[in-house]
This record gives structure tokens, C-alpha cells and sequence, in this order.
């Protein structure tokens, strides 16, 4: 597959690449800065692009089969959240336009939570989960995982454990976590598996060994109903009547591409 790693130069982003790279895929990283492109395997083209800019985000667009994002905009607090965790999805799902790719979207455990005071000041949670709002709107096969705290996990502890729900919102460790590593390889093995497909799952780990049999980890979870905006099992605290006018509009745009190539297919 041709993938588009989005947020390529972070923490996760980089092992991303690495796993693609690994795993045979053809890797693109959209970069927003050229420096930063160094750091990654020379297997991968670099693209240059700001998510916030989405004039500069079709030329990464070509012929690309698999997206996965790994954004993040941490400690740029309200604004931030919206502009990059949310408008990022939201434009480079718009520059896909009516093409066809498989989509790995990275959130966060807890990203329900809308009450504790970490969303209160931040917005990330509420913005992360508008942007897994429009991965499922766009009707592209997805698979939308939410990782506990990265590398808070114990020496022994490679487990995987896909949890579903949310219900793990102290908001700390004790809610789980997870090597960065293994967070990047589920991301890219999800986009292969069609046992991952429309599947929305917190991610943490436990003592024992990695796993190698991805599709027996992904078979057993439930998948988010068809057509539904929240993953299946999440609480249901974010009534669409009472998002902002502009989330619902984004949410029209989104839809009426995914009809588009739908009547393009036909
Ligand atoms: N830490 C945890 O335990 C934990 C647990 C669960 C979820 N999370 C979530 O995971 C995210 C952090 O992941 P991470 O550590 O990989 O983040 P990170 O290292 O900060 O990387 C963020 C990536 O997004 C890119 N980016 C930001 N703004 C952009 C823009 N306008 N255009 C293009 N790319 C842009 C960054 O590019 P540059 O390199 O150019 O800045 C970077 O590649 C956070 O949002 C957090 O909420 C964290």
C-alpha cells in the first residue's frame, strides 16, 4: 500500500514510518518541516505540508491507499485542538476528496471525558473526538485507536489489551499504558486487517508477551454500528444538537463527499 503517515515527525508518527518501512508499505510523511524530514528512514518520501494549510496538503495526496494520523498539538490548548487534532483530519480528508484509502486515526484513551480538567482547559478530548466523528462520517474504512499513556508501561508489559467503551478516565497511568512501539505497529497492521475495520478500541498493555496474531486481537471487538458517530459502547455525551454549527457543517461536507464517490463507483 501507498501510506500517508500524518504527524510523521512525532513521537508516534516516527515509529509509524519505521513500521510501514518495515512492513514493505511505500511510506510518504507529510512534514512541515523540511529539517525534521532528516530523522526519517530514507525508504520514505517526504512530503511537505501543514494540515492547518490545506492549500499545501493535495500534492501529498497522490495515489495514496492508507492514511494514518498521529497528530497531536499539545500545549497549544483550545486553539490548538481544533486547528490541528480536529482541521487537520478535517483537510486532509477533504484534499482525499472522493478517493478511496483505508484510515488509521490515533486519539486517546479517556477521549470521552469531556468533565475532567484536562478537557476543560484543553478542548483536546472533545476535538479529538470530533475528528473521529468525521473519519466515521466519511464512510472509508477506519479503525480509530486510543492509546493509554505512552511508555508508562512496566519492563515485562507487552500484552495487548483492546478495550472498548471508555470507561478508564482517572485522567493518569492507572488508566493504562502502552509502549510508543506497539502503538505504531497496531496502527499500521490495522490498515491490512479486515478484522479492524469500522473498529474503535482503547489500547493498553499488561504483563506478558507481544502479540503476533493481529487479526485474533481485532476479531473478537464489536464494530461502531454503521453510520453512527461515537464508537460502539462510548457514552453518549455529546449530542450532535448541541455541537457547534461549523462541527455540523463539516460533518455535511464529509458525508456528501463520501455519496459522491459512492455515485462515482456506481
Ligand atoms: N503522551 C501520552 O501518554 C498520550 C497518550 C494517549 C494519547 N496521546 C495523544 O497523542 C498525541 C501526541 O502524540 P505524539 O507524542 O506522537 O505527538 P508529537 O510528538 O507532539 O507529534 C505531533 C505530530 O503532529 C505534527 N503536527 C503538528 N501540527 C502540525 C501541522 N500544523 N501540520 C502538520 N503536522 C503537524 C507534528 O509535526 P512537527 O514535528 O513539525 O511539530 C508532529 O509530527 C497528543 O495529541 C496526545 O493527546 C498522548
Amino acid at each position: 500500500m501507498t501510506v500517508l503517515v500524518v504527524g510523521a515527525t512525532g513521537s508516534i508518527g516516527r515509529l509509524v514510518v519505521e513500521e510501514a518501512v518495515r512492513r514493505r508499505h511505500a511510506v510518504r510523511a507529510l512534514v512541515r518541516d523540511p529539517a525534521k524530514a532528516r530523522q526519517l528512514p530514507s525508504e520514505a518520501q517526504v512530503a511537505l505540508g501543514d494540515v492547518t494549510r490545506p492549500d499545501t496538503l493535495s500534492n501529498a495526496m497522490d495515489g495514496v491507499e492508507a492514511i494514518v494520523f498521529t497528530l497531536g498539538s499539545d500545549g497549544a490548548g483550545k486553539v490548538g485542538a481544533e486547528r490541528v487534532d480536529y482541521g487537520g483530519v478535517r483537510n486532509v480528508l477533504r484534499a482525499l476528496g472522493s478517493r478511496k484509502a483505508r484510515i488509521a486515526l490515533m486519539t486517546s484513551i479517556g477521549v470521552t471525558n469531556r468533565i475532567g480538567a484536562y478537557n476543560r482547559t484543553t478542548e483536546a478530548h472533545d476535538w479529538k473526538r470530533r475528528s473521529e466523528r468525521l473519519v466515521r462520517a466519511s464512510g472509508l474504512p477506519y479503525t480509530i485507536v486510543r492509546p493509554g499513556w505512552f511508555d508508562y508501561n512496566g519492563p515485562d508489559e507487552h500484552r495487548l489489551v483492546l478495550l472498548q467503551g471508555d470507561t478508564r478516565q482517572a485522567g493518569n497511568p492507572s488508566d493504562g499504558a502502552v509502549a510508543r512501539r506497539q502503538i505504531a505497529e497496531i496502527l499500521v497492521c490495522s490498515l491490512t486487517s479486515n478484522h479492524a475495520l469500522r473498529r474503535t478500541f482503547e489500547l493498553i498493555a499488561t504483563a506478558g508477551l507481544a502479540p503476533e496474531d493481529f487479526d485474533g486481537l481485532f476479531a473478537p471487538l464489536d464494530g461502531d454500528p454503521q453510520g453512527a458517530l461515537d464508537g460502539v459502547h462510548d457514552m453518549a455525551n455529546m449530542p450532535l444538537e448541541d455541537e457547534p454549527q461549523r462541527v455540523r457543517d463539516d460533518l455535511d461536507v464529509v458525508r456528501a463527499t463520501t455519496r459522491q464517490s459512492a455515485c462515482t463507483d456506481d
